[in-house]
């Protein structure tokens, strides 16, 4: 286990110039963040790198040399910040649950992205990215999504800043997230299905990466999340790191000046995990990724390659990449932000699994407690706090702070089916992990 700094006067923050309240900022310290920046080749200890086709080397080394000087620049910081606060609805609050605390015997606070607008962390990644690529003198934007989240930031972004945008995306999330495609299509997105594969996130990515290669000239790829090729899983974990910031802050006041025991997060590409456990890695808090169970590339993955970084990766005996299965489609993801795989591999963070079941409870025991409907991606953080406090794996009276990442509207109509299909009666044909069965 690395060494662990706790107390205020040694807080090291000096790579986090972007807090919400600078009045407040702790003192700085020279020792460097356990999440600080990449080698120059853009690793984290073994993992991420630079594994792109020789065409698209050009545009890498463009975008990590205009993301490091629109990053040291207080004009771009300022702007980056004054959109999420005025557009953005930043700061997102801290919320401390009651009645759930109450319930699992533990303090629970959330950290409220579901606040954020268009109803997830995605925003803030979105509006760094979009900013540089005006800055950058690109006009037409690409990106990847799951869940649509992603999208839906994107393609609110180019609204704002009258940027062309496409959107790829998997044809079985168009189908089991279409309020969000027809969100897209509002905005002025152009939304592509794609066919092949497992017709998911990483198959997406795949068709963002190949029109990126074709068109690097003209258009910025905007990733949304902590993986790729270098700088993008740095690159996007800064543009979350606010979160951390802020939830650092909050918590404190919250719990008379003490870090939470936890900081959970989901974790898909690992975006908005990254961006809170920035705020609490250095500090005593034990940090916890909860991947889904049938796409847990950190605790079922073994080191590969693939979209452009190595990292750990759902993979058969003959290295292909395999098939993730989650209920949610945010987190329907083989692969996972190289960072993880680092935080991993030294001991920093711990991944868990939770099973779509236990995320399908955890969602309504949270709607029904709190008042609060998760997007089933957090529900996978909150399914890991109700068992680990029902086995005392978390300890009673442990103070917990959960990344709330997104609200659950874009879920509701999979939802529905899913209680409705499985819990009542059985359903036909059966759908993967069933409940009934
Ligand atoms: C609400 C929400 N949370 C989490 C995720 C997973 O992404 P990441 O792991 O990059 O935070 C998504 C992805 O779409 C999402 O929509």
């Amino acid at each position: 286990m690395p060494s662990q700094r706790g107390s205020v006067a040694t807080y090291p923050r000096g790579l986090s110039p972007h807090m919400i309240t600078e009045p407040s900022l702790p003192s700085l310290s020279s020792l460097p963040s356990l999440m600080g920046d990449p080698s120059a080749d853009g690793r984290f200890g073994e993992f991420g790198g630079r594994y792109v086709p020789e065409t698209l080397m050009p545009a890498c080394i463009e975008l990590e040399a205009a993301f490091r000087e629109a990053w040291a620049d207080p004009a771009f910081i300022s702007e980056y910040r004054r959109i999420l606060r005025d557009y953005g609805g930043r700061p997102t609050p801290v919320t401390e649950c009651f009645r759930l605390s109450e319930h699992l015997g533990v303090r629970v606070l959330l950290k409220r992205e579901d606040l954020a607008h268009t109803g997830s962390h995605k925003i803030n990644n979105v509006i760094g990215q979009a900013l540089l690529a005006r800055r950058m003198g690109k006009t037409r934007i690409i990106a990847e999504t799951g869940a649509g989240q992603h999208g839906v930031a994107t393609a609110t972004a180019c609204a704002l800043f009258g940027l062309e945008c496409v959107v790829y995306m998997g044809e079985v999330d168009v189908h089991r997230q279409a309020l969000n495609v027809f969100r897209m299509k509002l905005l002025g997105a152009t939304v592509r299905p794609v066919h092949s594969g497992s017709k998911t996130l990483k198959d997406a990515v795949n068709d963002a990466m190949r029109e990126w290669l074709a068109s690097v000239r003209s258009t910025y790829y905007l990733l949304g999340s902590v993986m790729g090729p270098h700088p993008y899983p740095w690159m996007v974990r800064e543009f979350q790191r606010i979160i951390g910031d802020e939830a650092y802050e909050q918590s404190r006041l919250i719990l008379d000046g003490a870090d939470p025991d936890y900081v959970i997060a989901c974790v898909g590409g690992g975006s908005n995990a990254a961006g809170i456990f920035s705020g609490f890695v250095d500090t005593n808090a034990k940090l916890v990724g909860v991947e889904p169970a049938g796409g847990a590339a950190v605790g079922r993955g073994i080191p590969g390659v693939v979209h452009g970084m190595k990292s750990y990766l759902l993979q058969d005996e003959f290295g292909q990449v395999q098939e993730a299965h989650s209920i949610s489609a945010g987190l329907d993801y083989p692969g996972v932000g190289p960072e993880h795989a680092h935080l991993s591999a030294t001991g920093r963070a711990t991944y868990v699994p939770a099973s779509d079941d236990e995320v399908l409870d955890a969602l309504q025991l949270l709607a029904r407690m709190e008042g609060i409907i998760p997007a089933l991606e957090p529900a996978h953080a909150i399914a890991y706090l109700v068992r680990a406090a029902s086995s005392g794996e978390i300890a009673k009276g442990s103070t917990v702070l959960i990344n709330m990442s997104g609200r659950g509207d874009k879920d509701a109509e999979q939802v529905m089916q899913r209680l409705a299909m499985c819990r009542t009666q059985p359903c036909e044909p059966v759908c993967e992990g069933c409940p009934s069965r």
